[in-house]
């Protein structure tokens, strides 16, 4: 039996974090947030206070990424993200980051992969490739009253100009930049609850499993 992989993409903060998890509980599948992958290689590097812009150094650090050790909670903190999308930047450290993924990606029975890239380069021949949007007045509320619910001050403005600045770096970087793949169901939750995605998503995904 081959592993079934699902490729989930989409911008910060669209909500595909959330709707991955559900998917593979509901399938019973590996999950894997590629970019804790990117946190994590981040996060060495900044704790040895070496500089980001090292692309050779980067690269090792990404080599060194242990997919069962990422814990989300340390790595989920706003500047380990930035510094993440800073190396995400780096060709060296995206091949690096990219073969371990596509080994998780393998694994059976099924797998579900999140992140930029997933649908476009990890994984481009997944049966199913969801592309996970949301506007980004949306996406920076959502961060806002995630920060407010976690009993911390936010600043609404400056979330918001945070999520444009991710945008920016996200989709115009030259090497695997954030975009939909051809085949991609864009699912945009813009005005859609997590439910609905999930049932959206689940609709493309039993039709995709029925063809296996
Ligand atoms: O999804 P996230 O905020 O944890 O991702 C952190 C950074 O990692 C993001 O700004 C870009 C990068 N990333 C990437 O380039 N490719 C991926 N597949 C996942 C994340």
């Amino acid at each position: 039996m081959m592993s079934f992989t699902i490729a989930i993409d989409g911008p910060a903060a669209a909500g595909k974090g959330t709707l991955s998890r559900m998917i593979a509980a509901h399938y019973g599948f590996q999950h894997l947030d590629t970019g804790l992958t990117y946190r994590a290689a981040a996060k060495a590097m900044l704790d040895q206070g070496l500089p980001l812009d090292d692309e050779v150094l980067a690269a090792g650090f990404a080599g060194k990424v242990d997919l069962s050790g990422l814990d989300r909670s340390v790595l989920s903190a706003h500047g380990i993200g930035e510094a993440a999308s800073k190396i995400a930047v780096m060709p060296a450290v995206r091949r690096e980051l990219v073969e371990a993924q596509r080994r998780f990606a393998a694994r059976e029975p099924g797998t579900v992969l999140d992140g930029r890239d997933i649908g476009t380069v990890v994984c481009p021949d997944a049966p199913v490739k969801l592309f996970v949007t949301a506007s980004p007045e949306v996406r920076a509320r959502r961060r806002f009253d995630e920060i407010i619910a976690s009993g911390e001050a936010a600043d609404y403005e400056r979330i918001f100009a945070e999520v444009r600045q991710r945008d920016e770096r996200d989709m115009n970087r030259a090497d695997s930049p954030l975009k939909p793949a051809a085949d991609a169901h864009l699912l945009d939750t813009s005005e859609m609850s997590i439910e609905a995605a999930f049932r959206a998503a689940r609709s493309l995904i039993d039709a995709a499993l029925k063809q296996e």
